[in-house]
């Protein structure tokens, strides 16, 4: 595997890829690896012919500096997975190559971004749309995988690539999750040990609410029920759960009207912000 942190040794790489009519997939990553990273970069293996990974942990999409300062960092780690993968080459550049100045860039995301994270996080997914679209300007990817974990960063990516014109299908991957049912994230080791075996009830009560799902009588008896029971647990606190048509992200009034929305949640255990989704076939 090769380790490449400099935009102009990337471009030689890539250049090279494309003028040999190889096909680039590229899992853009921050790093502190898990088999949810992993599983992205085994859907490029198998759909493209080079395989691109960056770690790099992007100030401007923080909303809050202790969440940046304590994001778990381990490089060292990351580069033996991403090796063991089968990984071709990781881009891990330093602030600068990516910001030799302030981005003062704006986007226009018709308004999906104005809800669920966003509007818990503001700026955040600016600041992913400034990342994303930097990293795609230096590898050229034809297709890009991300996560379905980050549920309504697959929209804004999307948006992004309709708005901007970029040439890379956007792929969106299952969340992977350990045998209790938390989906898996880098924050999960920062949890302490009683959080975390607090956390896996999130699943466990989005799972119950999708078997349960013909019982309730409409969207804010559902909302009231997972709330409820998840705030239940004195280590958990629930930030928000919306539901949202799965294509078009917005807020829905009747399930009656709807065949598939989403179920999209995001609670602090602890100090740690967790995030989680469910898809509902009504
Ligand atoms: P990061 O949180 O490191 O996640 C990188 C990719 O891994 C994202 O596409 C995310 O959705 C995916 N991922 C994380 N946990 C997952 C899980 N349990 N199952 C499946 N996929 C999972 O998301 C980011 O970084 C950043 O915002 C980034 C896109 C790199 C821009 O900075």
């Amino acid at each position: 595997m090769q380790i490449i942190s400099s935009k102009k040794e990337l471009k030689l790489f890539v250049d090279r890829t494309i003028q040999n009519k190889m096909k680039i997939g590229f899992v853009p990553t921050m790093g502190a690896l898990h088999q949810g990273h992993l599983s992205l970069i085994s859907h490029s293996l198998i759909e493209t012919d080079i395989t691109i990974s960056s770690i790099f942990v992007n100030p401007t999409q923080f909303n809050n500096s202790d969440d940046l300062k304590n994001y778990p960092r381990n490089l060292k780690k990351d580069f033996a997975m991403l090796e063991k993968a089968g990984c071709h080459v990781v881009f891990t550049p330093p602030e600068k190559e990516m910001y030799p100045e302030k981005d003062d860039r704006t986007f226009n995301f018709d308004g999906i971004d104005a809800i669920m994270e966003g509007e818990h996080r503001p700026g955040h997914f600016t600041g992913v749309a400034q990342i994303v679209s930097k990293l795609f300007d230096a590898v050229n990817p034809h297709k890009a995988f991300f996560g379905q974990k980050d549920f309504q960063q697959v929209a804004i990516i999307k948006k992004m690539v309709e708005k901007l014109n970029y040439k890379v299908e956007i792929v969106a991957c299952p969340i992977i999750r350990e045998p209790n049912g938390l989906a898996m994230s880098s924050r999960n080791q920062l949890l302490t040990n009683k959080h975390r075996e607090a956390a896996p009830l999130i699943n466990k009560i989005l799972k119950s609410s999708l078997q349960k799902i013909h019982s309730f009588n409409n969207i804010e008896q559902i909302k009231n029920w997972v709330i409820n029971e998840i705030n239940k647990s004195p280590l958990l606190k629930v930030e928000y759960f919306e539901i949202v048509d799965t294509k078009t992200l917005k807020k829905i009034e009747h399930i009656q009207s709807h065949n598939c929305f989403t179920g999209c949640i995001a609670v602090w255990a602890g100090k740690i912000r967790l995030i989680d989704n469910i898809i509902y076939n009504y």
